[in-house]
């Protein structure tokens, strides 16, 4: 049997060849055609068992492979010819493609083709994004799940853009949807998505959805209180109290807090509130605290003491020298300090006379104005003294006792005490952060040495 298969091969009539019994086999088609084609074009798909006998009549039969009953092509080769399959292509096609060759005689067994891959190319088209959850009510800390839909299209790729760059590598991808997870404001923007398919190099479809605008929302953030103090026309005070979140994604509510108890409730559409109450001055007001939310989640603030104390009681200036590379005293920081008082406000006199902001040889310092800086010169001397008043009443101030500065007044001091030297005027600074904050040691050493 083996010896006249091999010998029937060699005469050359390798078409036939006996198997079992009388049966003889066909031999194996070749199908060749396009490995990509649109959908709608026509298309032909050639299958022949090359080297068969001219004489020999063979059918030839082309389907998917997935779909063995649905004969797609068919021809009859009866002179010999190559079959030829004109298709116009649908989805259908898409698969593996498989010839089949059979003889006109139940005694010729069929042979089968190698499959052929064909990738059926629908254009992209109608695309959109899905949101989930919707865009329009994202909040950080989420994951969103964008999904790039298509009504049409097959052999699809996607691209992200967002702010019309594309979206970084770092974001979770697959196939047709972006995920970002943990969302913080820095993800707000326009998402866009764009779905392509290639046809051949030069051939690319694409279409791209609308741009969709997420805003991601932001938990209001623990607010920060702070209490200012305003007199009334009537004579009467009031206490501004400003209630403060870093961020919040409005409408944010604020509640005002007397200890435990609700006082007011307010809605903002900004990430700050002001409430007003009527103030007793001197007289315990309660701590009060706000309490802010956007979300059903409410954040409080530290709280903060309401009782105001006028100021009262003595007013004392404390000097801190500066000396120069002679240890002469070149320079002072004054400092004004009222012994009660909860918003103190200071005011600087030489000779009775104002001294406001900076002139030639001195400059009025923080907020409260309660320090002074002075260069020793001919210009600087003088009595000087200052006056503490309410920040928010200037009709009373307290006086301090008046205090001659000159040269030689705070050089009669041994200079092998001034220990810190310095070299200018712009120091001073330094000097002052220095001496408040190690205001308590630094005050008695210095006082000793004027
Ligand atoms: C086979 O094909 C030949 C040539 O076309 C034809 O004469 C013959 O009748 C066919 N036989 C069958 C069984 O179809
Ligand atoms: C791509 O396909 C188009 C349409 O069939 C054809 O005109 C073009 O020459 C093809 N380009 C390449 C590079 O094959
Ligand atoms: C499709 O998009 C690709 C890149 O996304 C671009 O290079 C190409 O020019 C676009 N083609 C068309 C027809 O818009
Ligand atoms: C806060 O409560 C205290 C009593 O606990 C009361 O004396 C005070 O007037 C209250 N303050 C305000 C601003 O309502
Ligand atoms: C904050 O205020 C809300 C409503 O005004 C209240 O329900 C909640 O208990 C308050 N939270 C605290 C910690 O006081
Ligand atoms: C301040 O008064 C003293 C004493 O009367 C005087 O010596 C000094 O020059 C005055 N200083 C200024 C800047 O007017
Ligand atoms: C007190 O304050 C009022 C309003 O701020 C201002 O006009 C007035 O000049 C001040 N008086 C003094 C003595 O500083």
């Amino acid at each position: 049997m083996e010896s006249m298969h091999v010998s029937l091969i060699l005469i050359g009539i390798f078409v036939l060849y006996p198997r079992t019994g009388a049966l003889l086999k066909l031999d194996k088609p070749v199908l060749f055609g396009p490995s990509v084609a649109t959908e709608g074009s026509v298309v032909d798909f050639y299958c022949e068992i090359p080297g068969k006998p001219a004489t020999l009549p063979v059918l030839y039969e082309l389907y998917v492979e997935t779909n063995q009953n649905k004969v797609i092509g068919g021809h009859s080769s009866l002179s010999g010819e190559i079959a030829t399959f004109p298709l116009v292509i649908n989805t259908q096609h898409d698969g593996q493609l498989i010839c089949k060759a059979s003889g006109n005689n139940t005694d010729i067994e069929s042979s089968f083709s190698e499959g052929l891959d064909l990738k059926v190319i629908v254009p992209v088209e109608g695309v959109t994004i899905i949101s989930h959850p919707s865009s329009n009510n994202v909040w950080e800390g989420q994951t969103l799940t964008l999904q790039c839909k298509k009504t049409k299209g097959t052999y699809v790729f996607y691209n992200w853009f967002w702010n019309e760059r594309p979206v970084e590598m770092a974001y979770d991808r697959t196939d047709d949807t972006l995920i970002i997870h943990r969302l913080s404001a820095r993800n707000t923007g326009h998402y866009m998505c764009v779905a392509s398919n290639r046809f051949n190099d030069t051939m690319t479809f694409n279409s791209s959805s609308d741009v969709l605008s997420v805003q991601v929302k932001e938990y209001v953030s623990k607010p920060e209180i702070s209490v200012d103090v305003v007199k009334l026309k009537d004579g009467g005070f009031k206490a501004i109290i400003s209630c403060r979140s870093e961020k919040g994604t409005p409408l944010n509510t604020f509640s005002l807090l007397n200890n435990t108890d609700i006082i007011t409730t307010e809605t903002s559409d900004s990430t700050s509130m002001l409430f007003s109450v009527p103030l007793e001055l001197n007289r315990y007001m309660g701590h009060v605290s706000c309490n802010a939310s956007n979300e059903g989640n409410w954040v409080l603030s530290e709280p903060a003491d309401l009782t105001v104390e006028s100021v009262g009681g003595a007013v004392t200036v404390t000097p801190f020298t500066h000396t120069g590379r002679d240890f002469q005293v070149v320079g002072l920081v004054l400092r004004c300090k009222v012994e009660r008082g909860t918003f103190p406000f200071y005011h600087w006199f030489l000779n009775n006379s104002r001294l406001e902001g900076q002139g030639g040889f001195y400059a009025v310092a923080w907020s409260d104005e309660s320090v002074l800086s002075l260069s020793v010169g001919q210009d600087s001397a003088g009595f000087y003294h200052c006056e503490a008043s309410d920040r928010f009443d200037n009709s009373t101030s307290i006086r301090s006792p008046r205090m001659l500065i000159n040269k030689e007044a705070l050089n009669r001091v041994s200079p092998v005490v001034a220990v810190v030297v310095f070299t200018s005027f712009a120091v001073l600074n330094v000097a002052l952060m220095a001496c408040c904050i190690y205001g308590v040691v630094l005050r008695e050493f210095i006082t000793s040495l004027i």
